[in-house]
């Protein structure tokens, strides 16, 4: 593939999250102002693979940044997880004359992108996933705007347990990962938070604590259940036949995808947009963008996929804490 950097392809790929547009729209008013070209890449990789490309200009990413979900729509593509589609997608590459392409997704997403540069492609990743479960960055497009609605559901599903002196269980997505649950936990001020990485909360603690708390005076109770961990509906059961508390189970799904991304989310994914354009400009490839103790930097996709991380076992010990 051509190191001379005169065409750039975008696509957004895996689970939607509200910010991709304005990281698109970074990405097209970046390269254009530098004087490329851009080719959007409809539905993913999945688009790649069909050949569902357009030349983009400036007025195509007008008022979108206020917008969720993503105007190239998104896809999971299992095809890229074979030999085969891998290189048909970077034939497709050089077939359109994408001398860079820049993907913005999730961890899965990186693995497309690290596949295609192992064939050859330019190739800039862009944290995209509302699950904050991308090991190299400390920020991805979407956890914020995902987690203030989680909040203000929380709010709301609290007024009525309250109301009613219930228990309420809220299960928030997160895949395996249980940032948005701590973090929607701790600012909806919930009694318990349970994620996947921790064990040492269990529904036989759970219980305990809720009948202690009822002995205390506590008239209702808050819990947020991470997607990892699941089962909401049968834990009410069994909460409310062990405590005799009435007990309600609420997941809030998909609201937690979409809406208007926050002030953050629109900023951060900007600034990470026009980067990945740069680095391309700057002769790099195989990048991750990536977002670590306040500074926006870049890594070998290798090497960022290969990096771990954990919600801080501090601050949820804190939760714990915060919550009697
Ligand atoms: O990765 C974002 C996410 O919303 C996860 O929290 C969830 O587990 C998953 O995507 C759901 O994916 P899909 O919409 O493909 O079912």
């Amino acid at each position: 593939m051509a190191n001379r950097i005169e065409t750039i392809g975008v696509l957004t790929s895996g689970g939607d999250a509200p910010g991709m547009n304005a990281a698109l729209r970074a990405v097209v008013r970046t390269a254009l102002s530098r004087g490329l070209e851009v080719k959007g890449i409809r539905r993913g990789f999945h688009g790649l693979l069909k050949g569902e490309l357009f030349d983009m200009n400036s007025h195509d990413v007008s008022e979108i940044i206020q917008c969720g979900g993503t105007i190239l729509q998104t896809a999971r593509s299992g095809r890229m997880h074979e030999e085969a589609g891998q290189k048909l997608a970077a034939e497709q590459c050089e077939k359109y004359g994408i001398d860079g392409l820049v993907v913005i997704g999730g961890d899965g997403s990186y693995r497309g992108a690290q596949a295609l540069a192992r064939h050859g492609v330019n190739v800039i990743g862009v944290p995209g996933t509302i699950d904050l479960d991308i090991g190299c960055t400390d920020y991805t497009i979407g956890f914020d705007t995902a987690v203030n609605t989680a909040m203000q559901a929380i709010d709301k599903i609290r007024d009525t347990s309250t109301s009613h002196e219930r228990c309420s269980i809220i299960e928030v997505m997160g895949r395996s990962a249980g940032y948005i649950a701590l973090w929607s936990g701790i600012a909806g001020g919930a009694e318990a938070i349970l994620m996947p990485e921790e064990d040492d909360v269990n529904e036989e603690y759970l219980i305990d604590s809720i009948r202690a708390m009822r002995n205390m005076g506590k008239k209702h109770f808050i819990i947020i259940n991470a997607e990892g961990i699941g089962d909401s509906a049968g834990m009410a059961e069994r909460i409310e036949a062990a405590t005799g508390m009435e007990t309600r189970a609420t997941i809030l799904g998909y609201l937690q995808r979409g809406g208007s991304p926050t002030c953050k989310d629109r900023v951060f994914a900007s600034i990470m947009g026009a980067k990945a354009v740069e680095l391309l400009l700057e002769g790099k490839s195989n990048r991750a963008v990536c977002f670590q103790k306040g500074e926006f930097v870049d890594f070998d996709i290798e090497q960022a996929l290969s990096m771990k991380k954990r919600p801080p076992e501090k601050i949820y010990d804190m939760a714990q804490e915060l919550s009697v």
